[in-house]
């Protein structure tokens, strides 16, 4: 016996790599994040000029996109919604026809099997952007919490399979179970974003969901990126009031958090691969300095190996026609 270790042995071939190969993207682990808009002009399309290939659609456009991705094996989306209009309580957000409350029931309708999750937030219905109700230019927290559960309940009455709040105030997970249970919804998953960072990352989603805040930003409620005992506490409450998926967000700068978060509770957790890493790669690739392909795989590869059991990706549509 040789006195080193000859790990090159098992890299020798494609096909005894792929023997050894620990981690791998399947179509099951991924979630594409879908921007639904409430226009009149049923063959709306407009793509979003800070994330080229993604798209803000009209329902009709939005089924058709949908259709070609489960050809090629979408399981699961999320929805965003863009309203008409929008006030100072988000009223759109929890409106029984709202754009999301119609897009879900016509996903539904067509591709019954789809997991349709749905973004539980007003910061998209609000006239000031933020992500709960204003009083002196601070975000109200427990006023903030019922609009939340109605949100919630609205979503699920139009056949969500599975709710997603990303707001950020203390106790949403809480007052959404309680709603949903006294409504009979007691076998509706909540898939918390517990772990969410006032992130730059997220800057090119706020164009495409028009969702900036029009004063201040959204440190009083979305984590320091500088904390890390903070996410556990932040993680423990979330499962405590009933969350039964833990988010990360975004991925590949908190890789730690998704590993802590992983070896420490024992749910799913999920991690959300956000606007601005998806626009970074999308643009140094036009530039042909990054080889698009494989930036995604090795950074989706990456949020895996981390312990992320599912992955929310502007990626999925693409890597999916990848894998096929
Ligand atoms: C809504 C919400 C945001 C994202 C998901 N849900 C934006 C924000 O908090 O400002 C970001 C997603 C992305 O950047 O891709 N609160």
């Amino acid at each position: 016996m040789s006195g080193f270790y000859r790990g090159r042995r098992l890299r020798r071939t494609t096909e005894i790599r792929e023997l050894v190969r620990e981690t791998e993207i399947r179509p099951k682990d991924l979630i594409q994040p879908y921007f639904v808009v409430e226009t009149e002009d049923k063959n709306f399309a407009c793509e979003v000029p800070s994330m080229p290939g993604q798209y803000q659609l009209s329902i009709p456009k939005l089924l058709d996109k949908i259709g070609q991705a489960v050809d090629n094996g979408l399981k699961s989306l999320i929805l965003f919604g863009i309203p008409a209009h929008k006030d100072e309580t988000g009223s759109q957000a929890y409106a029984e026809n709202g754009i999301i409350q119609q897009a879900v029931k016509a996903i539904k309708d067509k591709y019954p099997q789809l997991v349709v999750i749905t973004d539980v937030c007003l910061c998209e219905y609000t006239s000031h952007g933020h992500c709960g109700l204003i009083k002196d230019r601070y975000v109200q927290n427990d006023p903030t919490l019922k609009l939340l559960g109605q949100t919630a309940l609205s979503h699920v009455r139009a056949g969500a399979d599975m709710v997603a709040p990303s707001d950020m105030m203390d106790g949403r997970i809480q007052a959404i179970r309680a709603i949903l249970d006294e409504n009979g919804y007691t076998e509706i998953p909540i898939m918390s974003y517990a772990v969410k960072y006032a992130s730059s990352f997220y800057g090119p989603f706020r164009d495409a969901a028009g969702s900036a805040p029009q004063f201040g930003d959204r440190r009083s409620y979305q984590m320091d990126p500088a904390n890390s005992v903070e996410a556990m506490r932040e993680a423990q409450a979330d499962i405590d009031e009933g969350a039964d998926i833990i988010m990360v967000k975004p991925a590949l700068p908190y890789l730690d958090i998704v590993r802590k978060i992983r070896d420490n509770f024992f749910v799913p957790v999920a991690a959300y691969q956000v606007s601005g890493e998806y626009s970074l790669i999308k643009a140094a690739a036009a530039q042909n300095w990054v080889d698009e392909k494989g930036i995604v795989m090795e950074s989706l590869i990456s949020i895996k190996r981390a312990g992320a059991d599912l992955i929310l990706s502007y990626f999925t549509e693409q890597v999916l026609k990848w894998i096929k």
